[in-house]
């Protein structure tokens, strides 16, 4: 081995590498050719093995001479590297193109049911009264639903709860969310000031103003010292968050077996304004809720001493809610998920 041979060898290999690197079809195969010919077991070290048969004064110039070569090749590499990453992005930027112009997929924006955002409300309001929303179960026994609320078995206030009964004897899906005051009393000590949203069923014929499923919303205050007066402050401030401040409102007397004073409380027709309507049934009221003081059976029930605690209840139905606030005038609207209804509550 002599410097004249290694050297054209290394001229060689610049040749042969160079022609490689100019056919290179893509980076890939660019990056296998670097490793081939540079690495640490490539070709060109292959060559330099050479040098140590040289004399000692040949040894730098073989060196200077592989260092061009090198150099050449790397530029070379770096050249032809800049040119296959610039097409191949552009290849890729062809084939991935998005095309902006193209209109969006609306995203479907979703609304609060009627009834729900009803329940938002009354929650709302009664809560800066002080008032906690709890819970109670849909499917009730007889007994809570019924006989502790002061209508025993057989008695004929039970006809007006039409009851759908399920198939564990003794037990039925609740006709009023009543029950839950059984179940707050039995919880929890006085002073209770409680709301008992949710849904309740009935046996009941179908129409624009009867579903065998709804919500009610019931309120449940038990303490020392608490009077009907209480109750119609509460509710009167209720109907005028609810309903605006100037609606006039008016207490009747009612019937339920579980409140003793019983009341019905009606505001202003929202429609003619107390002037008599169809909506109203020409009379200018529309009724709200029932109300009442709790019953002292139903206090005992709840192992509340009579004697020392009174208490208050109401229950209102958020579909009428909903109904006279928006000019509803068909409750079966509520239940049929027909979305060109709900969608209109945004
Ligand atoms: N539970 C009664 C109903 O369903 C409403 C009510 C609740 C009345 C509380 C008085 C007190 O009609």
């Amino acid at each position: 081995m002599d410097l004249v041979q290694l050297t054209r060898d290394l001229e060689d290999l610049r040749a042969e590498a160079l022609g490689q690197v100019a056919v290179a079809p893509d980076s890939a195969a660019l990056e296998e050719l670097e490793i081939e010919v540079l690495g640490k077991k490539g070709r060109l070290t292959g060559v330099l093995r050479g040098i140590g048969a040289l004399a000692a004064e040949d040894r730098p110039r073989v060196g200077a001479v592989a260092n061009t070569v090198r150099q050449t090749i790397e530029a070379a590499l770096r050249e032809r590297g800049a040119a296959l990453r610039n097409s191949e992005l552009e290849a890729r930027l062809r084939l991935e193109r998005v095309d902006v112009t193209t209109p969006g997929r609306p995203v479907r924006r979703g609304s609060l049911h009627p009834s729900i955002e009803a329940m938002g409300d009354i929650a709302r309001i009664f809560a800066q009264f002080g008032f906690v929303v709890h819970e109670s179960p849909e499917v009730e026994d007889d007994r809570t639903n019924f006989q502790m609320l002061n209508i025993p078995p057989d008695h004929p206030a039970r006809d007006l709860w039409d009851t759908l009964y399920v198939d564990v004897p003794g037990h039925l899906l609740r006709t009023h969310t009543s029950p839950g005051q059984i179940r707050v009393m039995q919880a929890m000590r006085p002073p209770i000031r409680a709301l008992l949203p949710g849904r309740c069923f009935r046996y009941e014929a179908v129409d624009a103003s009867h579903g065998f499923e709804f919500f009610q919303v019931e309120g449940l205050m038990v303490d020392e010292g608490t009077t009907l007066g209480d109750l119609k402050g509460l509710l009167d401030q209720f109907a005028h968050a609810m309903f605006g401040a100037r609606k006039r409102t008016r207490f009747r007397p009612g019937y339920y077996p579980f409140t003793e004073p019983s009341v019905a409380f009606d505001v202003e027709c929202l429609v003619c304004g107390g002037s008599g309507c169809p909506a109203c049934g020409r009379s200018g009221w529309m009724t709200i809720l029932g109300a009442g003081m709790v019953h002292p059976v139903v206090l005992q029930y709840g192992g509340l001493d009579p004697e020392r605690y009174q208490g208050f209840a109401f229950g209102m139905g958020p579909e009428r809610i909903s109904m006279l606030k928006h000019g509803i005038t068909d409750l079966r609207l509520f239940m049929e998920n027909d979305l060109r209804f709900l969608e209109q509550f945004r």
